[in-house]
């Protein structure tokens, strides 16, 4: 079963790219939390855990889920990390946070490298630079699969640098990871997708606007699948076009 939390598609991509692979089914860890889902996963493949990389660590809302889900059946589990630029020691926490509790098999991690879908705290590519860099990062997912399809171990790579996971991680959610500077400008028509969107379930219409409520993980959902581009985030947005990846497997 391969399990996946995506804000602008791209570890969905991955996601599904690595299930049409293997033959195996494609779970959304978005959907099991927008329903408040925690039934246990049961799998008679290995598992498949595709994520974002946030600040050197997989996002927290994809931490807690998993603490809170039993896995069952299979007992191997592959890692694959979707990132802008570097996975850091993403998978140091993995190990000490999760397989400790979930007396999992580890299988191996790799990263992939994605366009930055960060918009709110980061510079957003263009259109073709972002293109280019999804189909480059294409060989390496569906190298990724034909590992896993062989049921080898996922090699070895190396991790970067501990500060990022140890001291921008937690240094991230506490300054910046916040919705307090989100607004919609005039462009909005009240569709309510950014709502539908967000896996915190931290957005309603109220009046025809969305209202944000204090408890998001920044994953730019909300902003990336505007369909009228009419979600900011402070000054950090302005001018800059949201990523979305779009692509199907
Ligand atoms: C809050 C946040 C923090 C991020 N931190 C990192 C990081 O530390 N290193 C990195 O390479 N990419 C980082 N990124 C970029 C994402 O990992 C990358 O765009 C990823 O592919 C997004 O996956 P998604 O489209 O499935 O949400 C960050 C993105 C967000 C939203
Ligand atoms: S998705 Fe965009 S247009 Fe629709 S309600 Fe949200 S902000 Fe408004
Ligand atoms: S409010 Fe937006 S950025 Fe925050 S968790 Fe929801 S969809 Fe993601």
């Amino acid at each position: 079963m391969v399990i996946y939390f995506s804000g602008t598609g791209n570890s969905r991509y991955a996601a599904e790219i690595i299930a049409k692979e293997t033959g195996d089914d494609c779970v959304s860890l978005n959907k099991r939390m927008k329903e408040g889902d925690l039934s246990p996963l049961s799998s008679t493949k290995p598992f498949v855990l595709v994520a974002p990389v946030y600040a050197g660590r997989i996002p927290k809302i994809v931490e807690e889920h998993i603490e809170k889900t039993q896995f069952l059946g299979n007992n191997k589990i592959y890692f694959v990390f979707t990132c802008a630029s570097t996975p850091w020691i993403t998978y140091k926490y993995i190990e000490k946070e999760f397989l400790s509790v979930k007396a999992l098999e580890p299988m191996g991690w790799n990263s992939v490298i994605m366009p930055q879908g960060w918009i709110a705290g980061s510079k957003i590519a263009s259109r073709e630079e972002n293109d280019r860099i999804l189909d480059e990062a294409e060989p390496r997912i569906h190298a990724i699969a034909a590992v896993i399809v062989k049921g080898n171990k996922l090699s070895e790579e190396k991790p970067g640098k501990s500060w990022m996971s140890t001291i921008a991680n937690p240094m991230m959610y506490a300054m910046m990871v916040k919705d307090k500077k989100f607004y919609t400008t005039d462009a909005c028509i009240g569709c309510g997708t950014c709502a539908k969107n967000c896996p915190e379930n931290n957005i309603t219409i109220e009046n025809g606007k969305p209202v944000w409520h204090g408890n998001c993980t920044h994953c730019c959902a909300c902003i990336a699948g505007c369909p009228k581009q009419a979600i900011e985030y402070g000054k950090s947005t302005i001018g800059q076009v949201p990523y979305y990846n779009k692509r199907e497997a």
